[in-house]
């Protein structure tokens, strides 16, 4: 049985799919589970990761863990140590993880500090681990719905700069793989997607996808950052803005591992933008 945590977000919705469409047994895990009947092979459960009274229940008789933490749990590297001391007592003997490119990138930011201390548990954590090092994924342009709908504009700092965020549906391909399969067991994977590409670049996407066109607004680093903080700590903000504005050399190359795990090249920006066209219209 393999424990999804983060189950109902952008990636763990697409994993718990995708591995119960393989044919695993999935308990799916989050605060508020569903109300929706769940597919053949998932089990629910609610449950709250940063309360320890919690953890024994989620991860009892299983033996493979997709570890996610949002950026509040994943702060202080706390609630990564009590998952996996969990999962270790309870017999679990594979854990992917899902960190941050930045993790890597960028070993000094106080922003992915607790990312960092995350890699570190559960590398030291005794069961078999897989970490997951994704760039910016293609959902945060749901962060530009509001104005689409509103005025056919994207709001966005730093509109000429171009990264290679990837798709949060091929995360979840990766995961299901490296979950299921023991050649991926102590690696640590960087996932991009095929192309760099500039917000307003994805503007334009947007517009292609919904038949119209979308203006583009740049917004001041201040302004996006007074954004940022209604969804995430202040340094997780500061550090997000620093990648967004000037990446390193690494932060600006595509990545192979999609294209090594999966056998095929990551999805574009484009094809996101058409599969999720409702968010916009
Ligand atoms: N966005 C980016 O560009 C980017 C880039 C690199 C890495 N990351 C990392 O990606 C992660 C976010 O992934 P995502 O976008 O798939 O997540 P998401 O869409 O924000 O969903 C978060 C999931 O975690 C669950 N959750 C949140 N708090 C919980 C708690 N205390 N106990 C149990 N479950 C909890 C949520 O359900 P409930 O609310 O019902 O509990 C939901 O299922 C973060 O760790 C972030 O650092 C993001």
């Amino acid at each position: 049985m393999i424990v999804v945590t983060g189950a109902t977000g952008n990636i763990g919705r697409h994993l718990v799919t995708t591995l119960a469409a393989a044919g695993a047994r999935v308990r799916a895990v989050a605060r508020r589970p569903p109300d929706t009947e769940a597919a053949e092979g998932v089990e629910y459960r609610a449950a709250d990761l940063s309360r320890a009274a919690d953890l024994p229940s989620v991860v009892e008789g299983a033996d493979a863990l997709f570890l996610l933490l949002g950026p509040e749990l994943s702060a202080s590297g706390e609630a990564a140590a009590a998952v996996t001391d969990h999962a270790r007592a309870a017999g679990v003997r594979r854990i992917v993880a899902l960190s941050s490119q930045a993790a890597g990138t960028r070993p000094d930011a106080l922003s992915h500090a607790g990312l960092r201390a995350l890699e570190e548990a559960v590398r030291g954590s005794g069961p078999a681990w897989t970490l997951l090092r994704p760039g910016g994924f293609f959902t945060n342009a749901y962060g530009f719905a509001a104005t689409v709908r509103e005025r056919r504009t994207v709001l966005a700092p730093f509109g000429d700069v171009a990264l290679p965020a990837v798709d949060p549906a091929d995360i979840a391909g990766v995961a299901a793989a490296a979950l299921r399969d023991s050649r991926h067991e102590g690696r640590t994977y960087v996932l991009t997607g095929p192309e760099p590409v500039s917000p307003r670049q994805q503007a334009v996407a947007i517009g292609a996808a919904l038949g119209t066109r979308v203006g583009f607004v740049e917004l001041t680093r201040e302004q996006a950052r007074e954004h940022l903080l209604a969804a995430m700590p202040a340094p997780v903000a500061d550090g997000t803005l620093d990648i967004l504005g000037a990446p390193t050399e690494e932060e600006v190359l595509v990545s192979s591992d999609v294209d090594k795990v999966l056998g095929r090249a990551p999805r574009t920006f484009a094809d996101w933008a058409v599969r999720n066209a409702a968010a916009f219209r």
